[in-house]
């Protein structure tokens, strides 16, 4: 296949596979689906803009969906110690499906109906509980209760109940059974029933602090420790009882938690600095707690452990910081992963020329707002690969530092839509080649070099050796 079989980027046909989609960087591509499938982790050394955010992604979306929900319970007891209940998508299914059969009144015991309201104690017939008379017969299904002692005087009021306790036989053992009017419905509640009831009412106070709908890629900046390891926000009136929150309502995850079950993956690891250690632990023990952060705070008496924070590691560091790194963490990357150093460049070949026409469209689709490119244009991109490879690499081949080709064709149909034009062509690549080029680039045509720029910027005529400025 040659790239001169193609009239316009519009006839490429373009891969489903994210991973496929990532052009140039076949091992990486192939090490990116081992470290989905093996749960392995991955550092990511490379210049910017090769595909290390991209490779990132895709390996999060070769990833199973979460199995799994977290939730942060009140702790009665402590209600600055939530607690931690994870949830399968199964036990998730039979916690909400209430367990309760619900019976018509007319299969449960005579007795049992005639207290609950349904049925007249004269004549038997079934009614609806609201009616106060039978409407076969007429009458009253509940005594009124004349005066306030009657009841307790007599001891034989007939008032409505809404619950009936009663017993059964089970294997020859005596067992409490309620049954308890659920509207035009019975519901027979066993001990277990019971039981079960009063778990859920204790766990009735809850959070999802990871849905099961969670994304499987989450990326985090390393901008701070709340970002990464979560905090339990402050509330200006801490622990009231009337007009603060309960702290469980204030525990937010932290990018480890969100990434459970998924992809972690962390631009520039060097710049966590010190916090490397957290990670390090957080990747040790799969679980990291959630605390408040800022002593000052309400939240820093407030602390949830064993949060799950099981996740894939995908860090991207430059080249000149992979000494930075914390060696124990970078061991322990090595130690169940990989370490890849991306291609900056590759040859030039037709089937990697074909590859740049490919990362073309998939551009072009990608953006929406931008026509395809014509042949013309695809010739000039393609040109202008060769050259960067040659300019910034010092290599003939084409150049796999992507983000800047992607820019050029962005400006090229930029202009094509703004001259009404339904495809990108030659004319709209030149333009965009020669006016994307760096602030650097365009001061030093303009003043001969950065170092003259900044000169002129700040107002100053002449350089230290005496020549005239701009
Ligand atoms: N190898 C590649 N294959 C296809 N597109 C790429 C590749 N590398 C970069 N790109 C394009 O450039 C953009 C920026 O790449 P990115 O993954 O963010 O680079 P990095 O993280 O290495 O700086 C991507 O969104 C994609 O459009
Ligand atoms: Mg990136």
């Amino acid at each position: 296949m040659e790239v001169s079989d193609f009239s316009t980027t519009a006839e490429v046909k373009i891969p489903t596979d994210p991973l496929l989609q990532i052009i140039g960087q076949d091992s990486a591509v192939k090490i990116g689906r081992l470290v989905g499938q093996q749960r392995r982790n991955l550092l990511l050394v490379g210049p910017p803009g090769t595909g290390k955010s991209m490779l990132a992604q895709a390996i999060a979306f070769t990833l199973p969906k979460p199995t799994t929900e977290v939730l942060v319970l009140h702790n009665p007891e402590r209600p600055e110690r939530p607690i931690i209940e994870v949830r399968t998508a199964a036990t998730r299914k039979a916690q909400k499906q209430s367990p309760i059969e619900l019976f018509d009144p007319s299969v449960i015991p005579s007795f049992v109906s005639e207290k609950l309201g349904f049925r007249c104690r004269r004549c038997a017939r079934l009614s609806s509980p609201d009616a106060s008379s039978c409407f076969a017969c007429g009458a009253d299904k509940y005594r009124k209760v004349r005066g306030p002692f009657e009841d307790l005087v007599m001891g034989q009021g007939v008032e409505r109940e809404d619950r009936v306790h009663t017993t059964r036989v089970v294997d020859g053992r005596e067992e409490l059974i309620i049954f308890e009017r659920r509207g035009g419905k019975v519901a027979m509640l066993t001990q277990k029933d019971l039981a079960k009831m009063a778990e859920l009412a204790k766990k009735a106070q809850f959070k999802v602090l990871l849905s099961i709908n969670r994304s499987t890629f989450i990326q985090a900046t390393g901008a701070s420790e709340t970002e990464l390891l979560g905090d339990v926000r402050h509330d200006p009136y801490g622990s009231h009882p009337q007009i603060g929150s309960l702290p469980y309502t204030r525990v937010v995850p932290g990018a480890i938690h969100e990434a459970h079950e998924g992809v972690l993956f962390i631009d520039e690891l060097s710049s966590l600095g010190k916090m490397q250690r957290f990670l390090l632990t957080a990747m040790q023990e799969k679980k990291y707690p959630i605390s408040g952060r800022n002593q000052s705070s309400t939240g820093s008496a407030v602390r949830v452990d064993a949060v799950p924070c099981d996740f894939i590691l995908v860090a991207a560091v430059n080249f000149n910081d992979v000494a930075s790194i914390l060696p124990p963490l970078r061991s322990r990357i090595l130690g169940n992963g990989y370490e890849l150093l991306l291609n900056s460049h590759m040859p030039d070949t037709s089937e990697n020329q074909c590859k740049i026409l490919q990362f073309l469209a998939q551009e072009i689709v990608r953006d929406g707002r931008i026509p395809h490119a014509d042949s013309g244009a695809v010739d000039e991109l393609i040109s202008f690969a060769r050259k960067k490879a040659k300019e910034i690499d010092g290599k003939s081949g084409l150049t796999l530092r992507l983000r800047m080709l992607s820019g050029v064709l962005k400006m090229a149909g930029d202009v094509a839509v703004s001259n009404g034009k339904g495809m990108i062509t030659r004319e709209d690549v030149k333009f965009a080649m020669k006016n994307s080029r760096p602030i650097e680039e365009q001061a030093s045509d303009k003043y001969g070099s950065w170092y003259r720029a900044s000169l002129a910027d700040l107002g100053m005529k002449k350089d230290v050796s005496g020549t005239e400025v701009g």
